[in-house]
């Protein structure tokens, strides 16, 4: 029987994920039942909230990764046998099918992250960057949630990342001052030759200064990525009735939510009530919905964003790109594995 690589958790992270946490094995290439599907994965994203699913005792709504289990994400996969009549062999699709070559799916039991994508689509992997996911995110962040307006000031943390890089992106195109916060002078130099207006690294010691400096007329809208010590240093800049969309909280991934202390929650909380400040979370596909995928093609088509992503060759480096998101990486835009040819 043919064989095929896939990636398992060899062990649940202690703190942040290390590759030595997975563990690659080869199994046999399943065979598709009636209404079944077989695909052959090309490109696999990496999304940072996987990390919850790795814990023992992973938070509520969030589907476990068990020892042994293979790692759910997002692919465009090719469809190569096909026993539903919706389904062409040739045809491809987003789908959740996890860090493997291949894998069996039956359509009809699919709730979310499925579709046929339109082979027109370039290139095929922005479905899981700029026109899927992280895209609707970015636009949730900034249009329905930030409700950001041209001449504001709107600040970014984790800005190089997926969401991060195209939620400055459409800031700068509606006309606001865009200021990225990200580790690093090389990410911070990146952001500045997409378009942003400035950046200010987190990693080094002046960045308190810096930020400070980034912003003399205070912010408007700071989108959250990452919580902790980064947006405790942002919220004194923050002004009186400032929106703050979370977006994420990826500097408490590692941790989980019952890390030891110090607790930051007071303080955060002082400044949401003195500063009037509105926070509010949202699940960002949901949020901006199916039309946010047209604008943002449309957007891409004009030029008026660019579609920003990074590529590492082959599912066996997926554990170390994945453990890099934690704050150790050098790519700009939605990381991605490339697992197969097109
Ligand atoms: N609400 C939603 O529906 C939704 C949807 C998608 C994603 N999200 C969330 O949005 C956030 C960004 O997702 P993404 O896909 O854009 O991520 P991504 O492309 O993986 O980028 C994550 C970046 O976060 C930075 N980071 C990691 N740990 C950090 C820390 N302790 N302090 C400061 N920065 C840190 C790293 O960049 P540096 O090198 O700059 O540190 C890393 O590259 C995540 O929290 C994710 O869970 C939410």
């Amino acid at each position: 029987m043919a064989k095929m690589k896939q990636v398992v958790l060899r062990a649940h992270p202690r703190g942040n994920p290390v590759p030595q946490d997975f563990a690659v094995e080869e199994v046999d290439i399943p065979s598709p039942g009636p209404g079944e599907i077989l695909v052959r994965t090309i490109w696999l994203s990496l999304d940072p909230l996987i990390r919850f699913a790795l814990d023992e005792k992973p938070l509520t709504g969030i589907a476990r990764v068990g020892l042994g289990d293979p790692v759910y994400g997002g692919t465009v996969s090719k469809v190569v046998e096909s026993n539903h009549p919706d389904y062409a062999v040739g045809d491809m699709v987003e789908v959740r099918s996890g860090w493997r070559e291949y894998a069996v799916v039956e359509p009809a039991k699919q709730v979310m992250n499925f579709r046929k994508l339109d082979p027109a689509m370039k290139p095929l992997s922005a479905a899981l960057g700029l026109l899927g996911m992280p895209g609707q995110t970015a636009h949730a962040a900034v249009i329905e949630i930030g409700r950001v307006a041209a001449g504001e000031t709107v600040i970014i943390s984790a800005a190089a990342g997926a969401v991060g890089s195209f939620a400055g992106q459409i800031a700068k195109m509606l006309g606001a001052r865009v200021i990225g916060i990200a580790g690093g002078p090389a990410k911070c130099k990146a952001l500045i030759d997409l378009s942003f207006d400035a950046c200010v690294d987190y990693k080094a010691p002046d960045f308190e200064a810096k930020l400070a400096a980034a912003v003399p007329d205070k912010i408007d809208v700071y989108l959250d990525n990452v919580g902790g010590d980064v947006s405790m240093k942002v919220l004194p800049h923050l002004k009186h009735g400032a929106r703050m969309p979370i977006i994420g909280f990826i500097s408490y991934y590692g941790d989980g939510m019952e890390a030891p202390g110090p607790d930051k929650l007071p303080g955060f909380l002082r400044f949401v009530m003195s500063r009037g400040l509105e926070v509010r979370g949202f699940p960002g596909a949901m949020t901006a919905g199916p039309k946010a995928l047209v604008e943002l093609a449309d957007w891409l088509a004009s030029g008026k964003i660019r579609n920003v992503e990074a590529v590492v060759d082959g599912l066996e480096n997926a554990p170390a790109a994945f453990a890099g998101k934690f704050g150790s990486n050098d790519h700009i835009g939605k990381l991605l594995v490339r697992v197969g040819e097109e």
